[in-house]
C-alpha cells in the first residue's frame, strides 16, 4: 500500500471529517515550488490560504525558527520574553495603531476584536454614552468558525449547523451604502468589514461605502473594525488593504501570513479602544510566544529588506492585466479583480470552476476556487512573472479545451 493511502485510510478512521483533502501528499517546499512524496513540484499560487507569504524553505524563516527554538520557544503570558515588545512596534507603526494584543490565528484574534468592541461599548455606557451592543457585519464577510467569528460570518452554511450563534449581528449588502445607513444606530457598537472580501470572493469595497462606515461609527463612538487576516500583511503592495483606501480603522486583525507559516494572530486598536481592557478580561496561553514573534519580526524584515511589497504591487498588476487579456479570448471569464497579490478571475459557472482547480491540479498548479465560481490567487510575494506566465498558459488551454468540447455544431454552449 502507497504511503499516500495508507494515511487516507487512517485519517478515514481517526480524523472528523471537516476536510475534503485532494489526493497529494507534500512532504517539503522550495520558493514557490511545493513537493510531493514522489518528487513532483507544484506551482503554489495558494500559499497554504495565503499563509506561507515568503515561500517555502526561505532562510529568514529557517534561521529564525532555529535561533529561536534553541533559545526559547514558549513562557506563557505571565513572564516577559524579547520577542512581544518588538513585534508590536513593527506592528503599530506599520498598521496607523496603537496597541496589540496577540493570538494565534486568525478566528481568535477576530474574537479578540469582537470582544474589544463589546467592552469598548460598555466603557462608554459607563461614561454615560447612549451606545448599544449590535454588530453590522456584511454580506459574504468570512471572520473565522469560532462562535463570535462564525457568528458575524455571512453564509448560513456555516452558522446554521451550530444555531444558536452569538445574538446581536445584522448583516449589511455588500458595498450598499444606504443599506448600512438605513441598519445603523446609536445600538451599534462596532462596523465590521473587509476592505477586500477574502473567502466572498475577492470582493475590494467602494471607497464611497468605507468613508460612510467610518463617517457612521465617529458620529456614535462606534468602532470600525477591518479584518486584515487575508488581505493584510503586504498581500495587496501595502501593509494593510484598508491604506489604499485612505481610511484609517479603529481596530483591526492580522493572522494568515504574518509569520510565514507559523501560527499568530494579532488584534490592533487605537489608544481609545485599549482603553476598555484591563488585566484579567482577555488572555491566550500561546499567544505572542517568542518562537511565532521571533518569526514575525523576521517575515517582517525580509518583507521590507527585499522589496516585496512593491514586488507584490508589480507582479500582482502583472497578474491582473494578464487575466483580463484571458477574459478578452474567453467569455467564461466574467470578472477579473484584485490588488496585488491577491487575484481573482470569477467564471460563469460554478462546475467549470470546479474543474479548472482539478485540471489545474493536474497541471501541477494549485490555485482554488471561493464563492463557488470565483478562481482564487493568493500565492507567496515572492512571486515572478514567469510563474504567472505559466499559470495563464495552464488557464487558457484549460478554458480552450472546455469550450471546444462544449461546442456543438460550432454553436458555443459553454
Ligand atoms: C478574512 C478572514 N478572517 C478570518 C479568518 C479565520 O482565520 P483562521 O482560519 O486563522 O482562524 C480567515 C480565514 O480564512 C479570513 O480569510
Amino acid at each position: 500500500m502507497k504511503k499516500l493511502d495508507q494515511i487516507r485510510a487512517a485519517e478515514d478512521r481517526l480524523l472528523l471529517s471537516t476536510y475534503d483533502r485532494n489526493p497529494i501528499l507534500f512532504v517539503r517546499g522550495e520558493g514557490v515550488y511545493i513537493i510531493d512524496e514522489q518528487g513532483e513540484r507544484y506551482l503554489d499560487l495558494l500559499s497554504g490560504i495565503g499563509v506561507n507569504a515568503l515561500g517555502y524553505g526561505h532562510p529568514a524563516i529557517e534561521e529564525a525558527i532555529a535561533k529561536q527554538s534553541r533559545a526559547l520557544i514558549h513562557t506563557s503570558n505571565l513572564y516577559y520574553h524579547e520577542g512581544q515588545a518588538e513585534l508590536a512596534l513593527l506592528l503599530t507603526e506599520r498598521t496607523g495603531l496603537d496597541r496589540v494584543f496577540f493570538a494565534n490565528t486568525g478566528t481568535e484574534a477576530w474574537e479578540g476584536a469582537l470582544k474589544l468592541a463589546r467592552a469598548h461599548a460598555g466603557l462608554l455606557r459607563s461614561g454615560g454614552k447612549q451606545i448599544g451592543t449590535k454588530f453590522l457585519a456584511l454580506e459574504q464577510s468570512f471572520h473565522g468558525r469560532t462562535y463570535g467569528s462564525m457568528s458575524t460570518t455571512h453564509k448560513a452554511k456555516y452558522r446554521e449547523p451550530f444555531n444558536p450563534v452569538v445574538p446581536g449581528v445584522e448583516f449589511v449588502r455588500f458595498n450598499d451604502v444606504a443599506d448600512l445607513r438605513a441598519k445603523f444606530s446609536n445600538e451599534v457598537c462596532a462596523i465590521l468589514i473587509e476592505a477586500i472580501q477574502g473567502e466572498g470572493g475577492v470582493r475590494p469595497l467602494t471607497q464611497e461605502f468605507l468613508v460612510e462606515a467610518r463617517a457612521l461609527a465617529n458620529s456614535t463612538g462606534a468602532l470600525l473594525i477591518a479584518d486584515e487576516i487575508q488581505c493584510g500583511m503586504g498581500r495587496t503592495g501595502k501593509w494593510c488593504a484598508y491604506q489604499h483606501y485612505g481610511v484609517q480603522p479603529d481596530v483591526t486583525t492580522l493572522a494568515k501570513p504574518l509569520a510565514g507559516g507559523i501560527p499568530i494572530g494579532a488584534v490592533l486598536c487605537t489608544e481609545e479602544a485599549a482603553r476598555a481592557i484591563h488585566a484579567g478580561m482577555h488572555g491566550t496561553t500561546f499567544g505572542g510566544g517568542p518562537l511565532a514573534c521571533a518569526v514575525a519580526i523576521a517575515v517582517i524584515d525580509t518583507i521590507e529588506k527585499n522589496n516585496l511589497l512593491a514586488h507584490a504591487a508589480e507582479v500582482g498588476s502583472y497578474f491582473l492585466a494578464q487575466l483580463r487579456a484571458l477574459a478578452l479570448r474567453h467569455s467564461a471569464i466574467v470578472d477579473v479583480r484584485g490588488k496585488g497579490l491577491m487575484v481573482a478571475a470569477e467564471l460563469d459557472s460554478a462546475d467549470l470552476a470546479k474543474l479548472t482547480v482539478a485540471e489545474m491540479l493536474k497541471q501541477h498548479i494549485l490555485i482554488n476556487c471561493t464563492s463557488d465560481t470565483v478562481l482564487r490567487f493568493l500565492p507567496p510575494y515572492i512571486l515572478e512573472r514567469a510563474h504567472v506566465d505559466t499559470a495563464i498558459a495552464a488557464l487558457d488551454e484549460i478554458l480552450t479545451n472546455h469550450a471546444v468540447a462544449h461546442t456543438v455544431g460550432g454553436q458555443s454552449r459553454g
